[in-house]
């Protein structure tokens, strides 16, 4: 099927307003002086529908079981992520007009603007795909589009196991930390699979506790019985109603929560998270963006500094308020691993530091220095150091 020919019955289409049925899209090629079989004719209707509610030529991509991301970075550059890196595709857009309409449409879908006023937009689409794009030129080359694609379901953890996520015998391990219901955090770089493991460690929480998240993009997906799932909201058009994650944090500790969840912390909720696992939320979770294990305090600190907290402060919330820190890398190959879990310690300074206690290997977790501690806090509880 011609672009071309696509393009002449889009605009008759769209002049006339109608939706393109068969009988319309049969009339608009005779118009044209085209006789078509019936199946290009039904061919033709199914991209021209395509385009305007799905997802266009990206639809194929994201139907497929494998795929987790969708990228578009030119007409022609359509990458994907099928667990095991990117690879570019040979799907193509006509022109860049058709990546701006498509990004435009799926903002609209999501109840969002997406124009010159607001050249980005970062929303969840009604399936729980995550939606970002950004308009030129803003973005320098073209609109960029990034999907990601949730998947219904949590990973179980034999899941896990079976990927190499966690080694062999760790499983015995993440029960125990959850069971000694220790404060713990998630980190590692983007994609690295963090939401993903704390959906699946959330599942072991015992089912007799209420799990209260709170998300900026309602992600997790904790296979729990008693979960309450909280979600922000950007200011409407009129620049009011905005929901932040740290009203989100302040309301789910006046829901008697058993764990308190932040899916990801980025911002000045951090405070409010510290402060809840200093006052008898112990048990708490969340995610936080750091390359390494040992970047998390000050990464932490980067983020209360911008709540004006100072460091002292955030430093001693720290302490006493999270045991763990699960960290995960992405290999080379594609797989995603805790890497390293770390226990928290003082310097002489009074900071808290991270000290590696179980290294990833092919047989399992390797003991490291922190070990003792961790195995001591698994076996009694208690957070603080
Ligand atoms: N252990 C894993 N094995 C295979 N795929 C995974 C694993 N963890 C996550 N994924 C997939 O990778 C993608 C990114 O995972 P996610 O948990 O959202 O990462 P992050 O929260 O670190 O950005 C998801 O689509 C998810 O299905
Ligand atoms: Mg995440």
């Amino acid at each position: 099927m011609s672009r071309e020919l696509l393009d002449v019955v889009r605009r008759r289409l769209a002049e006339a307003g109608a939706e393109p049925t068969p009988a319309r899209v049969a009339v608009a090629l005779r118009e044209e002086g085209r006789l078509l079989g019936d199946s290009e004719v039904l061919g033709v209707v199914g991209a021209l529908r395509s385009e305007m509610v799905g997802s266009g030529p990206l639809e194929p991509l994201l139907a497929a079981p494998d795929v987790t991301d969708v990228l578009v970075t030119a007409p022609d550059a359509v990458w994907v992520d099928r667990g095991g890196g990117l690879e570019r595709t040979d799907v193509r857009f006509r022109d860049a007009a058709e990546v701006r309409r498509l990004a435009q449409r799926l903002a609209a879908v999501a109840g969002r603007r997406l124009d010159d006023a607001r050249p980005w937009v970062d929303a969840r689409l009604p399936d729980g795909t995550r939606l970002h794009a950004v308009l030129p030129p803003v973005a320098v080359a073209g609109t960029c589009l990034s999907l990601r694609v949730l998947r219904p379901r949590a990973f179980a953890l034999p899941e896990l196991l079976a990927a190499g996520t966690v080694p062999p015998g760790g499983d015995r391990l993440l029960r125990a930390l959850l069971d000694a219901r220790l404060s713990f955090l998630v980190s590692g770089g983007t994609g690295s699979g963090k939401t993903t493991l704390l959906s699946t460690l959330l599942g072991l929480v015992g089912p007799a506790e209420r799990i209260v998240l709170a998300e900026d993009s309602a992600e997790l997906r904790p296979d729990h019985p008693h979960v309450v799932r909280l979600e922000t909201r950007p200011a409407n058009q009129e620049g009011v109603g905005r929901v932040t994650l740290r009203d989100l944090v302040r309301q789910a500790l006046r829901m008697r929560p058993d764990r308190l969840v932040v899916g990801e912390v980025r911002g000045t909720e951090v405070t409010d998270l510290l402060a809840a696992l200093n006052t008898g939320h112990e048990g708490g979770c969340c995610t936080v963006h750091a390359n390494a294990a040992c970047d998390v305090p000050a990464r932490l600190e980067a983020l209360g500094c911008t709540a004006g907290l100072d460091r002292a402060a955030l430093h001693s919330q720290l302490a006493a308020g999270l045991s763990v820190v699960l960290h995960l890398v992405r290999d080379r190959a594609g797989r995603r691993r805790i890497s390293e879990i770390h226990v928290l310690e003082r310097d002489r300074d009074g900071f808290v530091v991270t000290v590696p206690a179980a290294i990833w290997s092919p047989e399992g977790f390797q003991e490291a220095r922190g070990w003792g501690r961790l195995a001591r806090l698994c076996e009694r509880g208690g957070q603080g150091c």
